[in-house]
């Protein structure tokens, strides 16, 4: 007998007991740890929060001092870790280079030593630190080129666009990317969190937690979108040929990228930030057409479907802001996972807290003790 009916999607099914973050679809609330996220939007850094939703709480000035110190010197990557990114071919998709990479993580470091919380800490400075000197490397490696080693010297967000772009960046542009890396940090259960969970929960090490996490965000319907906003906004080209644009996909019954959202059935706070985010540095680094053309998008999507509740999630707007930042399009999810990875890990240290494997049911609709055809009998 079944504990409850199927849902399909798991759609309202709670699957563990958190206090990591809140959401309230409703009211468009987004808290971590209690804290609404605009506040931390605009007083915390990115390590900060990823501390706050690992250990719980706030770190102290110097707690937060040791922290950044401890992932600033496991930046650097593995010799043999680039060399192997060598091998990968420079058509493939950053995602799947990062997954590679995070899973090949656990080949070096894979000392399972979960009820320790030095395994714990290190695992969570070791991943945090070097996910960003992944995504970096394999850009410069699929163009030919050698990867740019960290510099010791800039924050977490700054490194990140230095070894990416080979300059140091604007304090406007380490300050933005740091801001998004905050907003995409953790959002409940989603379907890479839940991933995450469900690998965790067999006890298998926190690199093979991040590895299948980063394969479930990668897809369209998750990480994937802003990737897709992007597209849309370049084939859209022109501000007037928006509303054509929109109507003929709607037409389709094709999705909008970046609209809808299983919980928000208002706008999502982040995209809202995000907006004034990208409205800030194009004021600053001179403006285009793309963020016009995706405030009317917006217009005319919601006069169509904001009866629904399909309103920007949050990879409507971060496209924007990344590609201001230099960031190609196809980085945008691995971006999204540098940020990701201080959620899954918390969720990860969480799961350990109270593990019980996941080993859910089904509801079997095949038939039974049917029978059985020899093979040269098959039609
Ligand atoms: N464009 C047009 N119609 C939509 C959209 C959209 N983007 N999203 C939902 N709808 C419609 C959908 O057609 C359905 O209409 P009806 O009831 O008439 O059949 C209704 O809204 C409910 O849709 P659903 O598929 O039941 O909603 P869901 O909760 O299963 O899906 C979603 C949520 C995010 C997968 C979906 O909104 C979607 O595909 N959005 C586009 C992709 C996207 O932007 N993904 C990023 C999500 S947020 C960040 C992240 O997770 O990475």
């Amino acid at each position: 007998t079944l504990a409850c009916e199927y849902r399909p999607g798991l759609e309202g099914v709670p699957v563990t007991q958190s206090s990591i973050s809140f959401v309230d679809g409703q009211r468009g609330i987004l808290e971590y740890r209690g804290i609404p996220i605009e506040k931390l939007a605009a007083k915390s850094s990115f390590l900060e929060v990823a501390y706050l939703l690992i250990w719980g709480v706030l770190p102290t000035a110097s707690e937060l001092q040791a922290f950044e110190h401890e992932i600033t010197y496991h930046r650097r990557v593995k010799y043999r870790i680039r060399d192997m990114m060598k091998c990968f071919p420079e058509s493939g998709h950053p995602m799947d280079a990062l997954q590679a990479s995070a899973a090949a993580l656990g080949l070096f470091y894979s000392r399972r030593a979960l009820d320790d919380p030095a395994y714990i800490r290190a695992a969570v400075v070791r991943l945090l630190a070097k996910i960003p000197t992944m995504v970096a490397a394999f850009q410069h490696i699929r163009k030919g080129n050698d990867p740019v080693q960290p510099r010791d010297d800039q924050n977490y967000a700054a490194n990140f666009l230095y070894m990416l772009r080979e300059r140091v960046p604007h304090s406007l542009e380490a300050r933005a990317l740091d801001v998004c890396l905050t907003l995409h940090a953790e959002h409940t259960i989603n379907a890479s969190t839940f991933a995450a969970m469900v690998t965790a929960s067999t006890l298998t090490d926190p690199y093979g937690v991040v590895a299948s996490a980063v394969g479930t965000l990668a897809g369209p319907l998750h990480g994937g979108a802003n990737e897709d906003v992007m597209q849309m906004i370049e084939q859209i080209g022109a501000v007037a040929q928006v509303e054509p644009y929109v109507e003929k996909l709607l037409e389709q019954k094709a999705r909008i990228p970046g609209f809808g959202h299983r919980v928000y059935k208002v706008k999502d706070p982040r995209a809202t930030i995000l907006q004034d985010l990208a409205k800030e540095l194009f004021a600053e680094f001179g403006a285009d057409d793309y963020y016009d053309i995706a405030v009317e998008i917006e217009r005319v999507v919601v006069r169509h479907l904001g009866h629904k509740g399909i309103y920007p999630n949050v990879d409507f707007y971060s496209g924007l802001v990344y590609r201001k930042l230099g960031v190609p399009n196809d980085l945008f999810t691995p971006v999204f996972a540098i940020a990701r990875v201080a959620g899954w890990l918390a969720h990860w240290k969480e799961q350990l807290n109270h593990n019980r494997i996941f080993r859910p049911t089904q509801i079997y609709i095949g038939g039974h003790d049917l029978a059985y055809t020899d093979i040269e009998e098959r039609v």
